[in-house]
């Protein structure tokens, strides 16, 4: 098993594209890399380095586990519900350092200097559609605040099947083609689909299926971390290329139900 130190971290964090003042969101399993000298502290701390001074590091501190029934939206507490998305973010998110975004869905949890101008705020601004709540991934959320820093998205050791920005992409998407019906049939349309955390009708693209095609671009950076591999991207292509997949060839990411949907408003948008 490979020895991983803070400053291995730092060295993949640089090689795979962060710089001074970046802002880093991740996803990843600890124990992929071998064993880290530090534990998940030292990911972090090596994610800083890589991107000091004035960097960032962020994580998803996702509570709500898609059971209405056990997990109510109202018992979510931004100072003490845990995260189900492993070790390195409930680390992150119980650093005495860190802050975290105010959504009982799709909450972000971060150290450094942007910080505070990344969580705060979580819900506000336009509301944009999906199954969760319409705030999740509002017009002031931090999933919107990594796309327009342009942020470096990575994964360490996972898969785009991690990739909770992609639920940004979707409610995208979506709000897209709601937007070009006749405002008169809005309401009749977005009720057919998944909202307040009861699944109706949704386009969860598969991820990892996606990864293939965003590489084909060559916008998707990968290098060697310990025992594993550190991937990266940057959010702007990341979004904006998938939306152009989707856009291109809907039928390919969606269900058949889905996709009648998609049809329906089509049609109605042109009545
Ligand atoms: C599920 C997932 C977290 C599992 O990864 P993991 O490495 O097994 O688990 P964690 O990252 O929580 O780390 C805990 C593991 O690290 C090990 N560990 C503890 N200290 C360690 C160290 N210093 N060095 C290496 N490993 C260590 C622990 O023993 C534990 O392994 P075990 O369960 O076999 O005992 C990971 O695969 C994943 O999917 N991460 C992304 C999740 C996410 O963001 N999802 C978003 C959904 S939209």
């Amino acid at each position: 098993m490979t020895e991983v130190t803070r400053a291995d971290i730092s060295a993949a964090f640089k090689a795979a594209g962060a710089v001074q003042g970046d802002t880093v969101m991740f996803h990843g399993s600890l124990k992929s890399m071998g064993h880290v000298q530090g534990g998940a502290t030292a990911v972090i701390d090596g994610i800083l380095d890589a991107s000091s001074p004035g960097g960032t590091v962020a994580a998803a501190t996702l509570w709500y586990n898609g059971n209405p029934e056990e997990c109510k939206k109202e018992d979510f507490d931004v100072a003490t519900s845990p995260t189900w998305t492993g070790l390195l973010a409930e680390t992150l998110r119980r650093d005495p350092r860190s802050l975290r975004s105010n959504s009982f869905s799709h909450s972000v949890s971060a150290i450094g200097s942007r910080a505070r101008e990344l969580t705060e705020r979580h819900g506000e601004g336009r509301p944009f559609p999906s199954p969760w709540s319409e705030q999740s991934f509002a017009e002031i959320s931090p999933w919107s605040k990594f796309y327009q820093w342009n942020a470096l998205y990575a994964f360490i050791g996972v898969d785009m099947n991690s990739c909770t920005m992609k639920h940004y992409i979707e409610s995208r998407f979506v709000a897209e083609l709601l937007d070009q019906l006749p405002p008169e049939r809005y309401t009749e349309f977005r009720s057919q689909i998944a909202m307040d955390c009861r699944s109706i009708l949704w386009i969860f693209y598969p991820g990892a299926k996606m990864r293939p095609r965003l590489e084909e671009k060559g916008i998707v950076t990968k290098v060697p971390l310990g025992d594993t591999t550190l991937m990266t991207i940057r959010t702007r292509p990341l979004v904006e290329a998938t939306l152009d997949i989707l856009r291109a060839e809907p039928e390919n990411w969606c269900t058949p139900e889905f996709a009648s949907w998609l049809s329906r408003v089509k049609a109605a948008r042109l009545s």
